[in-house]
């Protein structure tokens, strides 16, 4: 939600911005802008579109500056266009600022602001912040980092800024409240960013920024501070572990592409290091120390958002079978809301790819306020979740930067499986052989991946040849495939925009087969688990109807090719694990499709991967 980036040092800054901007895209990109001291002056130059738009408006400018602020946006309040672009400059033209976040309280502050005689350009809530730090300075005749700080602590919300001062050029002030911010340290630069990927090409040493700090960055000095307390705190350096190939297409046509194929490596990345050398226990090194909390758990609540939530389903599935613990998954956004019954014996876990979604922090939050025990399941390594939960482990996918998440998925339901193995062996819901014979199985999952890959990579683009027009799909699952159909559905409707809906199999009787008839493709994932059977007649029941069915089976299905108009096969496994394999023809259905229509697979419209907005 909004990309921002920064740079102070001695590099000419223009390139920089716009090349962090291109990396930040995925989080935003209604309009892309830049603010430059440059002459004495601070120029802004913003614009409606894509960074690159941004970059040929401003590619034959003389632009010289070694100091510079940009954002890429995705619009929250206004309309996107040039005016609504970032960075915001205050009336007096001395502060330029970029934001990613939201000021609850814009509209009360706005109020003050235009009883004071300040106008307002754009309608945006950042613009507020731009006049209020303003005011603070004119009025408290304050040091510009200090009007920063003060004006911080009369808003309510969310911001990452970073702001720059006419009177000060040889700084940037840098704050956050819930949208992440990283500062990457060089030798006498500092570079700062929404996440690590625009900084990993210049350096590996970066600062998280904490909630409610803010820092004071010169070329060649850092100075942070608690916003509220005014004190000074020690910089706690980490050191990156991404490597730059990792964040780049890697000759793939698109990063979707790239990301489904990268899957036999990152679910192979997710389980390597966490099965002891017998390969009868898995050792997740984030639970051990919560493991007698987790077996004493009345309950586990699994919190999520879009896709994350689907593999929280997959995953209540999995935890209830193995673990024999009750599961609920919730919405967080609902979650949050909704005074849930929460214990200090429930064990809440958070599944997040970026590890950044405002709601589902949010339900982190809330559930350690109550007592819980919250673990995490993330992705992006240092993100705002995994610091605030109280134990938890990483996917390791790597980055995902399709906005359109897929290896995350996989990755997510590969950790789950791998903390109900950890947690039914320990609780002796399974015995050591059972353990034993998943964790094989488990182990053998990258090749089958790659081998499902192989299987359907051809048949899949005649299919999406055939579909690429229709206005509506239906997905249909039982079991541990029903929230792989909601995945799958959701994949279309995220990147080709057509209509897509994912039921459980069963429920199809009770409405949508209403909607079935020679023009609606049907999708069933019917692999050989304890429903094969209702799910063929299922299928029987969709053909009756006329509809087109797109049947997932497994190597060697003999019946349902006869009833069907298409198939695809995939490898047998246990049905615990058989998601990761059945999503697989789903991601590239949906990628196939939506090339074949023309539409944007990275960057799809209104959508943004990293949503720190509720
Ligand atoms: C956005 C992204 C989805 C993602 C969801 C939750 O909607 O486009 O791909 O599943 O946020 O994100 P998270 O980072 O919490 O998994």
């Amino acid at each position: 939600m909004c990309g921002i980036v920064g740079y102070i040092g001695n590099k000419p800054v223009t390139p920089l911005l716009i090349k962090g901007l291109k990396r930040l895209e995925y989080r935003g990109y209604d309009s892309a802008g830049v603010a430059l001291y440059q002459n004495g002056e601070i120029k802004i130059f913003k614009k409606k579109g894509k960074v690159s738009d941004l970059e040929k408006y401003i590619q034959n400018k003389e632009l010289t500056a070694t100091v510079g602020i940009g954002h890429t946006r995705w619009a929250t309040h206004g309309e996107p266009n040039d005016i609504n672009a970032h960075p915001h400059l205050s009336m007096s033209g001395k502060f330029a600022i970029i934001h990613n976040g939201i000021i609850e309280n814009y509209n009360e502050l706005k109020k003050r602001l235009l009883s004071r005689g300040y106008i307002f350009q754009s309608q945006t809530d950042t613009e507020v912040l731009a006049h209020l730090i303003d005011e603070v300075y004119k009025v408290g005749k304050v040091a510009p980092e200090e009007a920063v700080r003060l004006a911080l602590t009369k808003v309510e919300g969310a911001f990452g800024i970073v702001v720059m001062c006419l009177d000060k050029p040889d700084q940037l002030i840098v704050a956050r409240r819930a949208s992440p911010i990283v500062i990457g340290i060089g030798e006498g630069e500092y570079f700062i960013a929404s996440d690590a990927t625009p900084i990993i090409e210049n350096t590996k040493r970066v600062i998280y920024l904490n909630d409610n700090e803010i820092a004071i960055v010169k070329k060649d000095e850092l100075v942070l501070k608690t916003i509220y307390n005014n004190n000074i705190i020690p910089p706690d350096v980490k050191i990156l572990e991404i490597e730059l190939d990792a964040i780049e297409k890697g000759g793939y046509e698109h990063f979707m592409l790239k990301e489904i194929f990268e899957q036999p490596r990152s679910i192979n990345d997710c389980i390597r290091g966490r099965i002891s050398q017998d390969g009868s226990q898995v050792r997740l090194g984030g639970l051990q120390d919560v493991m007698e909390r987790i077996l004493k758990a009345n309950r586990l609540q699994i919190v999520a958002c879009g896709t994350s939530w689907h593999a929280g389903l997959v995953g209540e599935y999995i935890l209830e079978e193995i673990c024999r613990i009750p599961v609920e998954v919730d919405y967080a956004s609902e979650f949050r809301y909704r005074n849930p019954v929460i214990s200090t014996n429930d064990i809440v876990i958070a599944i997040s790819q970026s590890g950044e979604t405002a709601d589902t922090l949010a339900a982190v939050q809330l559930a350690k306020q109550q007592g819980a025990l919250v673990l995490g399941i993330c992705n992006v390594v240092g993100a705002s979740i995994p610091r605030e939960t109280h134990a938890g482990m990483y996917t390791h996918c790597g980055p995902e930067i399709g906005v359109a998440s897929t290896k995350a998925f996989t990755g997510q339901v590969t950790a789950l499986l791998l903390m109900a193995i950890m947690i039914g062996y320990e609780k002796k819901s399974i015995s050591r052989e059972q353990s034993y014979n998943l964790i094989s199985q488990l182990l053998e999952i990258p090749e089958l991946v790659s081998k499902t890959l192989n299987n359907v990579k051809d048949s899949i683009i005649i299919i999406a040849e055939n579909f690429k027009h229709a206005s509506n799909f239906l997905y249909l699952g039982r079991g541990y495939n029903f929230p792989v159909a909601l995945e799958g559905a959701l994949k279309l409707k995220e990147i080709s925009y057509i209509h897509a809906e994912g039921y459980p199999a069963a429920e199809m009787k009770h409405g949508p087969i209403a909607l079935i008839d020679e023009n609606m493709p049907v999708v069933v994932i019917a692999t050989k688990d304890k429903s094969y059977e209702k799910i063929v007649s299922n299928i029987q029941e969709v053909k009756a109807r006329k509809g087109k069915v797109i049947a997932i089976i497994n190597e060697g299905d003999r019946t349902i090719p006869k009833m069907v108009d298409y198939t695809l096969e995939i490898p047998l496994t246990d049905e615990k694990l058989m998601p990761i394999l059945s999503v697989i023809p789903l991601q590239l259905l949906a990628y196939h499709i939506a090339v074949m229509r023309g539409c944007n697979v990275d960057q799809p419209r209104n959508l943004a991967k990293s949503v720190t907005v509720e």
